[in-house]
């Protein structure tokens, strides 16, 4: 399949799910006070997030995350999808999306909207990638993994650079409205997690629903779930017998794969991009 990409305030946005119009639907969007995002890097764990805010917002009703597929549940802001979906949505709205601070639409600025912003570990992120492109062949052919590593590292990638990504929204003006958390704190404590999310958009949750919420939203339950696992996905566009969707769900799995020739490249021009930012990562120490 031909793949192909826009360019977006020197962005690539695959054309697959990106396209003028949905990016002046973007710009144009009225965000409101009650809206919450959740905001990531791709590969960062956004799936994720769109099956546990619902239920943490519906107050553990299962309905949605079992009925309705996940773009439509929680849809990319920045997508076409979002046009077909937003209107039907009620309050609070969830949505995810993958822009840089800078490039969120002006009515965000002006709102009270709250975001989550969830980072995951780049060696990570460019290891699911490269899977995640061999399997949606509407991306393009990542090529070999030292070739794919340099496209990372150059931000020759979807969305652009990862340390302009996240040093664009840790360094915001945001306040009370920005929560950050990582893939890794939710891979080590899910339910505290859930619990940090539940708090900070001020939703209170029984133990049992709390229960219920992180069972439904482990791995191997999500793998299983057809409204997120993107079976519903025709084979030419994503193709699961390649990887799968919900691959590994760990983290650390960077070593497997990364030679130390790599690793010391890669982590040297991360930290280099880092520097002087101040911000410090759990899988920096
Ligand atoms: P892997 O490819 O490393 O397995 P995104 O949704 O932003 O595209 O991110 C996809 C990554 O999040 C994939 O990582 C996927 O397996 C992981 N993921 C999704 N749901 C998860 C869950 N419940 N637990 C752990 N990881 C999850």
């Amino acid at each position: 399949m031909e793949c192909k990409y826009l360019t977006y305030h020197g962005l690539l946005l695959p054309t697959i799910s990106h396209s003028e119009d949905s990016l002046e639907y973007f710009e144009k969007f009225q965000v409101k006070d009650d809206d919450v995002f959740a905001i990531t890097y791709p590969k960062s764990g956004t799936t994720w997030m769109q099956e546990i805010l619902p239920l943490i917002l519906n107050g553990g009703d299962f309905t949605p995350v079992k009925t309705i597929p996940n773009w439509d549940r929680v849809p990319w802001l920045e997508e076409t999808r979002a046009a077909l979906v937003m209107d039907k949505m009620t309050q609070p709205r969830l949505m995810v999306s993958h822009m840089p601070y800078e490039l969120m639409p002006p009515s965000f600025f002006s709102s009270k909207a709250k975001v989550i912003y969830v980072a995951r570990n780049p060696k990570d992120v460019v290891v699911s990638s490269f899977f995640f492109h061999q399997m949606a062949s509407c991306l393009g052919d990542p090529g070999l993994f030292e070739e794919f590593l340099d496209k990372f590292l150059a931000g020759k990638v979807m969305f652009g650079k990862w340390t302009n990504h996240v040093r664009s929204w840790r360094l915001t003006d945001l306040g009370d409205r920005i929560l950050y958390v990582t893939y890794e704190d939710m891979i080590e404590d899910l339910k505290g997690v859930v619990r940090r999310f539940s708090d900070f958009l001020g939703q209170k949750m029984s133990e049992e629903t709390l229960e219920q919420v992180v069972s439904h939203c482990s791995f191997n339950t999500m793998k299983t779930n057809a409204m997120s696992n993107y079976s519903l996905v025709p084979q030419e566009l994503m193709d699961s017998k390649k990887s799968a969707f919900l691959r590994k769900g760990i983290s650390g799995d960077w070593k497997n794969h990364f030679s130390p020739e790599q690793e010391e490249k890669f982590s040297a021009a991360i930290k280099d991009e880092m520097r002087g930012s101040n911000i410090q990562f759990p899988w920096d120490e």
